[in-house]
């Protein structure tokens, strides 16, 4: 039997005589102990307990919360339900990064998303720009590898740029071909797609699982999710699964020149397609489809989330490319968020890696849109006085996709009597250490955040820093996630970065084994140390994301990787910008195009400080950045060469040559100094062209630009 939770005497009791803290008490135990089980069954293949006995510990569970619904905890089993088995898929490296959406809530976004599209190509505005519209499938994306006509590899997104292997289950579902007939196949073509269930598909399927004693799903989402990642694929293959071509990867040849062309060829090739999809003209003619949709939604059969458009000329995608991890080429249009009344039960602090203090309102647990909610956010101090959210309030909250939700307004016909206005606290709720609203020095406003002055002395910042860490844009560690390094840093295991690489070692000469631990065993404990194993060197930009420096995300750190291209060669331009702002090395970071005055000033801040180069010194000892590579520009003759662009181009935009430098491994700044290579001068070149000329630096025209760079 499990040893997880001690038991009381009220485990003997029957459930309708319990008391509400026995109850409180069997739950918490249940929760420990079914999460247990479920952990030696999927993740170890060793169950310890019968099906029998497994199953009358979750009717249990369900019991005493259907007598105390006010005391379902947060990870109760009952809610877990559909949770993805941890199954260990191998890891396949897409050819073409898998990327996200950008998100649009109003039609205003959208007329600015074709405005911009017209700005970077330059186009007129009386010039049409196409785009398709379809429907936004609310299932997990996936990417066919076809070969000479036959599916060699199926990989889930992952994280955009690695997947898991799983191609054994995508062989089972029924809509996706192994082999393609068509004689204009293409050799090499990666079919992307969305895997999901159908509504009816789903309830039969969650009815079956019921009635066979085992778990159900949540949604027909999570239904999909965790029928394609089972270990056997034999399960994978009694499950109702489909898929919707839209998208592609790496490609030989393309079969169009069009969006819908290439859709229409993968429909040939026997892919089922989105009946739905439209081309559309105008702006006017989008929010039409959109509309259209948006009324029909609930009895399409399946679950979509919103629509997406996507620009029909594949020439001008190309041209338009990518910002971070999305294409400026599409958007992603939702449907408005989904509401439900509920009461607040508390307002709860947390603290967040920089410190600032975000409220969360625990609330009584309500299904909004299919999703059982127990905590939303209220943002901060000004949100919660301006909507005036008081302890006690009935309130309405509403969730959109995968946002958190949130506590949208009071109800305040239904305020208890005794209701009174929430304070916020002016101490960190964790250290004790003043919190304060700095002024924001991008706006020279009070900040709206209130953040805790207590730095790493305050135990919940070394946390997040460490979550943050590893988390999946950074060092992305399997097996080691947000609940392990709390655990871990209670226990004085992980305090810091470098405690994530020694813990190996640490374990091997320690008679307490982590292997003995609660919520460990051999298996996992084996395959912690391989990921961590894995992430002894990695790639430039994540090391720098990683080490959480204010203000610096995804872009801008892929920016500085970019820019000084080693992790030494940054630190020690940075090291030396801290201790002398008039350097050419401050000068350098503030030049460089997308790092303003705020963010260069948070990066030089970081290098300053004592303690986080002690923490840096002390990783490095177990972890080496990797240069950064620039994708494939070894044929290209501007790379590594800094370019300025300045009067104005004729034959592009700016943000298109901006782009397209960057491309081909230039980096693009925004002033003129002696570390630039070229200047490429428009017709009303002023004060840079004369800098330039004064330095001795090149000079060409956008035309001779456009030459060199072929
Ligand atoms: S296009 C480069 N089309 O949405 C753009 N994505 O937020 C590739 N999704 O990961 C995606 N329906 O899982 C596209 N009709 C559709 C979609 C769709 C659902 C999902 C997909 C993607 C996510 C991006």
């Amino acid at each position: 039997m499990s040893k997880v939770a001690r038991k009381s005497k009220a485990d003997k009791k029957p459930t309708d005589q319990l008391t509400e803290a026995e109850a409180h008490g069997e739950l918490k135990r249940l929760a420990a102990e079914i999460a247990e089980h479920d952990r030696r069954y999927h993740q170890e293949d060793a169950p310890t307990v019968s099906d029998a006995e497994y199953d009358a510990l979750v009717a249990k569970n369900a019991a005493i919360e259907a007598r105390f619904p006010q005391l379902i905890r947060s990870d109760s089993p009952s809610r877990r339900v559909g949770a993805v088995p941890l199954a260990h898929f191998a890891k396949i490296a897409h050819a073409v990064p898998m990327l996200s959406l950008s998100n649009a809530f109003a039609e205003e976004d959208i007329s600015d998303f074709i405005d911009r599209i017209r700005r970077f190509l330059g186009l007129d505005e009386d010039k049409a720009v196409e785009l398709t519209s379809e429907p936004k499938i609310d299932g997990l994306s996936i990417s066919l590898r076809y070969e000479r006509g036959r599916l060699i590899t199926a990989a889930t997104r992952g994280d955009g740029s690695e997947g898991e292997n799983v191609t054994p289950n995508v062989r089972t579902i029924s809509e996706i071909p192994h082999e393609l007939k068509a004689p204009d196949v293409p050799d090499v073509f990666e079919v992307r797609g969305e895997i999901y269930m159908r509504k009816d598909d789903f309830e039969a399927l969650n009815e079956r699982l019921a009635a066979e004693g085992g778990k159900v799903f949540a949604n027909p989402r999570n239904g999909a999710a965790g029928s394609l990642r089972q270990k056997n694929p034999e399960i994978t293959a009694t499950r109702p699964l489909r898929f919707f071509a839209y998208a592609w990867g790496e490609v030989s040849a393309l079969p169009a020149t069009t969006q819908s062309g290439v859709v229409e060829a993968m429909n040939a090739w026997g892919f089922p397609t989105n009946p739905l999809m439209k081309i559309c003209r105008t702006f006017d003619e989008v929010v039409a489809s959109y509309r259209a949709v948006e009324v029909d939604r609930a009895t399409l059969g399946y679950d979509i989330d919103g629509m997406v458009y996507k620009v029909n000329r594949l020439d001008w995608q190309e041209r338009l490319g990518f910002v971070s991890r999305a294409p400026r080429w599409a958007i992603a249009h939702k449907f408005p968020a989904e509401k439900a009344t509920t009461i607040l039960r508390d307002i709860e602090i947390q603290v967040g890696r920089t410190g600032a203090l975000t409220p969360v309102a625990k609330l009584e647990p309500v299904t909004v849109g299919g999703v059982v909610v127990s905590n939303a956010t209220l943002h901060n101090a000004d949100e919660i006085e301006r909507k005036d959210v008081r302890i006690g309030d009935t309130v309405i909250v509403q969730r959109a996709g995968d946002v958190i939700p949130q506590v949208v307004s009071v109800v305040t016909e239904r305020r208890p009597a005794k209701a009174k206005p929430y304070e916020f606290p002016t101490v960190c709720p964790v250290c004790g250490s003043h919190a304060v609203r700095e002024i924001n020095a991008k706006t020279g406003r009070v900040d709206a955040v209130r953040r805790c002055t207590g730095g790493l002395i305050c135990p919940a910042q070394r946390v997040e820093r460490l979550k943050h860490f590893v988390s999946r844009d950074a060092f992305d560690i399997d097996g080691l996630g947000d609940k392990q390094i709390a655990a871990f840093y209670e226990e004085d295991h992980i305090t810091q970065p470098a405690d994530i690489f020694t813990l190996e070692a640490r374990d091997a000469a320690n008679k307490e084994k982590l292997a003995d631990k609660e919520g460990w065993g051999a298996t996992s404990v084996r395959n912690l140390f391989a990921a961590v194993d894995a992430r002894r060197t990695i790639g430039l930009d994540r090391f720098i994301y990683a080490l959480g420096i204010r203000h610096v995300g995804e872009t801008t750190a892929r920016l500085l990787a970019r820019t000084y291209g080693t992790f030494d060669t940054f630190r020690e331009a940075m090291t030396t910008a801290a201790a002398d702002h008039e350097s050419d090395q401050y000068d350098e970071l503030v030049n460089v195009d997308g790092i303003g005055q705020v963010v260069a000033d948070a990066i030089v801040e970081f290098f300053a400080e004592a303690h986080n180069n002690a923490v840096l010194d002390d990783l490095l000892q177990y972890v080496t950045p990797e240069s950064f590579v620039v994708e494939d520009t070894s044929g290209s003759p501007v790379a590594g060469k800094t370019v300025v662009f300045t009067g104005t181009l004729e034959r592009m935009t700016r943000p298109e040559a901006k782009a397209q430098a960057e491309r081909l491994g230039a980096k693009v700044a925004g002033s003129v100094s002696k570390r630039t290579d070229i200047v490429v001068a428009g017709p009303g070149a002023g004060s840079k062209l004369k800098k330039a000329t004064e330095l001795g630096v090149e000079v060409v025209s956008e035309d001779d630009w456009l030459a060199l760079i072929g």
